[in-house]
C-alpha cells in the first residue's frame, strides 16, 4: 500500500491547488482530491511528535500515477519533509482497455457470457463471431486477469471483460439488445439458495435484455439447479425452451471434463425470448434537494438493498463529510456524502436501480425534518 511517513506539514486554508491537482477540502483525517477525472481522498493520520502518516482512502484509490502526483502536490503544498515512504518502488500493472467499469456505456454488447472461468468458451465465443461484441461478467480477479492476458496475447479485440455481480450487471444492458446470453455451471449453490445467479428478478431481466429470438442457454451438472430452473421458468405465463440430457456441446469446460470423467449428467436448458421488451432506465439522478440530519449507525436492511452510515466527519470551514454504505446485498458500495445546504456525492454510486432505491431511501430516513 503506498504510503509516506511525513513531518511538519502546515496546511493552508482550503481550496487549494498545486500543479493541476485540487486540494478541496479538509474533514477529520480525511482530504478531498480532485485531479484530471478522478476524485479521491488522501488521509493525514497522525503519529505523534508532529509525525503524520500519509495514505489514501482504499475505495477512492485513483491509478498510481495520479495518486503519486497528488502525494507529491501536497508535500508542496504543505512544505512536509519526508522520513519514510514506499511510493518509489511501486509498479502499477497497466490497466486492459477490455476491462469496462459499470458506469460505462454497454449498448454496443451483442453476447454475454456470466461467469467464465478459465474464459474458454467466451474464446470460442470471440473466434466464432469475430463481428460481434462479447462480454465477460465474473466475479473472481484471478479468471479476470487471466482472460485478459490471453486477450492480449492472441490480439483478441471482440471480447470486453467486468468483475460485477452478474445479477445486477444485466440492468446495464438496453432492453432487447442481446443476441444471447451464456450460464455455464454457475455455482448451485443447494446450501444457500438466496445466492444463485438464477432467480426471478435475474430472469426477467434476461427476458428484458435479449431480442427477440434471442437465446439464454443454462448448462449445468446440477439436477438440483436444472429443476429449480425449470420450476421458475414454468412460473411465466407464456414461455419457450428446449431441454437437453446428455448432449455435447461445442466446448467443454474444465468443469465439464471433470463431472464427465466422474460420469456425472449434464442438462441443458435453451431459452428463446419470444416478446418485445419496453426501454428500460439507463440514467439515474443520485441528487439531493436538502441538508441531510438525524444520522445513525445501524445498518438499515430492506428488501433489495441496504444502507449503513459509518462516519460523520465535521468540515473545517462547515458542513460534513459523510461515509457510509449503500446498495444491493451483493454489491455494497462505499459513498461519501458531502452534507451541505445542497448535498452531493463526492464520487456518485453507479448507476444501477438498488444504489438508486437505496440513495432515495436514505434521503427519506435522513430528512432534516
Ligand atoms: C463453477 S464456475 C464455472 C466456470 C465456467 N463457466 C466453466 O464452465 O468452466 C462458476 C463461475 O461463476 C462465477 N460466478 C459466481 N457467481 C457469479 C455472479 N453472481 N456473477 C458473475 N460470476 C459469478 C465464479 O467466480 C466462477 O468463476
Amino acid at each position: 500500500m503506498p504510503h509516506l511517513l511525513i513531518e511538519s506539514p502546515q496546511l493552508p486554508p482550503l481550496p487549494a491547488e498545486v500543479e493541476g491537482v485540487k486540494f478541496l477540502f479538509k474533514a477529520g483525517e480525511m482530504i478531498g482530491v480532485e485531479s484530471g477525472n478522478y476524485r479521491y481522498f488522501l488521509k493525514l493520520i497522525p503519529k505523534g511528535e508532529n509525525r503524520y502518516l500519509l495514505k489514501y482512502e482504499k475505495k477512492t484509490r485513483p491509478l498510481l500515477k495520479e495518486l503519486k502526483k497528488g502525494y507529491l502536490a501536497f508535500l508542496q503544498l504543505t512544505g512536509a519533509q519526508i522520513i519514510r515512504e514506499n511510493i518509489s518502488g511501486i509498479k502499477e500493472k497497466p490497466l486492459s482497455p477490455y476491462l469496462k467499469k459499470i458506469e460505462e456505456d454497454f449498448s454496443d454488447i451483442d453476447i454475454v457470457e456470466i461467469g467464465f472461468g478459465t474464459g474458454r468458451h467466451l474464446i470460442h465465443l470471440a473466434r466464432e463471431y469475430p463481428e460481434k461484441t462479447i462480454l465477460g461478467v465474473e466475479i473472481y480477479n484471478p479468471a479476470i486477469e487471466q482472460v485478459l492476458r490471453r486477450v492480449k496475447v492472441e490480439g483478441i479485440s471482440n471480447i470486453r471483460v467486468i468483475n460485477y455481480d452478474a445479477r445486477l450487471l444485466l440492468s446495464r444492458i438496453p432492453s432487447n439488445r442481446l443476441e444471447a446470453i451464456y450460464l455455464h455451471f454457475p455455482v448451485p449453490w443447494d446450501d444457500k439458495p438466496h445466492r444463485r445467479v438464477i432467480n426471478r428478478p435475474f430472469l426477467n431481466e434476461v427476458f428484458r435484455s435479449l431480442k427477440v429470438g434471442g437465446i439464454f442457454h443454462l448448462r449445468t451438472d446440477s439436477e438440483n439447479y436444472f429443476r429449480y430452473t425449470l420450476e421458475q421458468l414454468l412460473t411465466y405465463p407464456r414461455i419457450e425452451f428446449q431441454t437437453r440430457k446428455n448432449f455435447n456441446y461445442k466446448t467443454i469446460s474444465k468443469y465439464e471434463e471433470r463431472w464427465k470423467k466422474l460420469g456425472k449428467s449434464i442438462f441443458d436448458i435453451i431459452i428463446s425470448n419470444w416478446e418485445e421488451s419496453p426501454p428500460n432506465r439507463q440514467q439515474w439522478e443520485f441528487e439531493f434537494e436538502e441538508r441531510l440530519c438525524n444520522w445513525s449507525f445501524k445498518p438499515l436492511v430492506y428488501d433489495r438493498f441496504v444502507i449503513h452510515i459509518e462516519k460523520v466527519y465535521p468540515m473545517e470551514g462547515g458542513g460534513e463529510l459523510v461515509q457510509g454504505s449503500i446498495g444491493a446485498f451483493d454489491r455494497v458500495e462505499r459513498v461519501f456524502i458531502i452534507n451541505k445546504e445542497k448535498p452531493y456525492y463526492f464520487r456518485p454510486p453507479a448507476p444501477i436501480e438498488e444504489n438508486f432505491l437505496a440513495h432515495q431511501e436514505l434521503k427519506r430516513v435522513f430528512r432534516c425534518r
